[in-house]
């Protein structure tokens, strides 16, 4: 597959499914405390993003995966799929939204926490938070995707924290995983040039331990292979000539 630049017209649609996304997960943090199931999550975001807002949420029979949205709690890294398990006072969960308007996807995700989280999950989460905010500072024409990459890695790996190498970000539109893969990690000046009219998601993972993931037999939940906490933040961004617009910032701007 190719990348694919946006017209001004379809850049007008990301932005309409980039707001519905973000708009999701302003809805859903009052929901987020403990005692609620991840399943239960997933049932208010289905019903607000089918109902309210009269769009798809793209996850559900994506590739088999079974539910509306994905719901990542503590050591797992991404894809965890809702369902019984009730969120206990300290949790931190990745919730991660994806819907289609009009054809096209927005996608992102935060992290929330149950009740007071521990330290170490806030300073987990508060990593993730920045690396993917310095990565999303590297977008605009003319600069790398190894620009975005080495952001990233270096300032989680400065903070002793480990990037995620099996997940990347990706292209984004009416195809909800496009080309280029967005690593997480890389080196200044390599692969590919950004071009205006691009639309990528940023969306890294971080451990306090070891990078390294497994795969459980579910086929979708990804976690830590020593059990270690996972954070992760998504955006999805659209490069303009100037620089870049992100699609999916909450009421708060984050
Ligand atoms: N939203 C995820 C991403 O950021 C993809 C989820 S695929 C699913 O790319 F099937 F697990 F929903
Ligand atoms: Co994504
Ligand atoms: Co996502």
């Amino acid at each position: 597959m190719t990348v694919t630049i946006k017209t001004a017209d379809e850049q007008d649609k990301m932005r309409i499914a980039g707001r519905l996304a973000a708009d999701v997960l302003d809805m859903i943090g009052d929901y987020v405390k403990p005692g609620v199931s991840t399943g239960e999550l997933d049932r208010i975001c289905h019903e607000y993003i089918t109902e309210v807002q009269g769009a798809i949420p793209a996850p559900l029979n994506y590739r088999g995966f079974p539910k509306s949205i994905c719901t990542s709690v503590n050591h797992v890294v991404c894809h965890g799929i809702p369902g019984d398990r009730r969120l206990k006072a300290g949790d931190a969960v990745n919730i991660d939204i994806t819907v289609i308007k009009d054809g096209f996807h927005g996608d992102t995700s935060r992290m929330f926490f149950a009740g007071k989280p521990g330290i170490q999950a806030q300073r987990l989460a508060e990593v993730a938070f920045e690396s993917m905010w310095l990565g999303i500072g590297e977008l605009a024409p003319g600069k790398h995707l190894g620009d975005v990459g080495a952001a990233i890695q270096h300032h989680v790996e400065k903070n002793r924290f480990s990037v995620v190498r099996e997940y990347c970000g990706h292209g984004i539109g009416r195809v909800f995983h496009e080309d280029p893969q967005v690593l997480h990690y890389g080196s200044p000046g390599t692969g590919m040039e950004l071009r205006a009219g691009m639309t990528l998601t940023v969306e890294p993972m971080v451990n306090a331990g070891k990078a390294a993931v497994k795969l459980l037999p579910d086929g979708w939940t990804v976690v830590t292979k020593d059990h270690s906490l996972s954070a992760q933040w998504e955006h999805t961004v659209l490069v303009t000539e100037t620089g870049h617009e992100v699609l999916t910032l909450g009421a708060d701007a984050r």
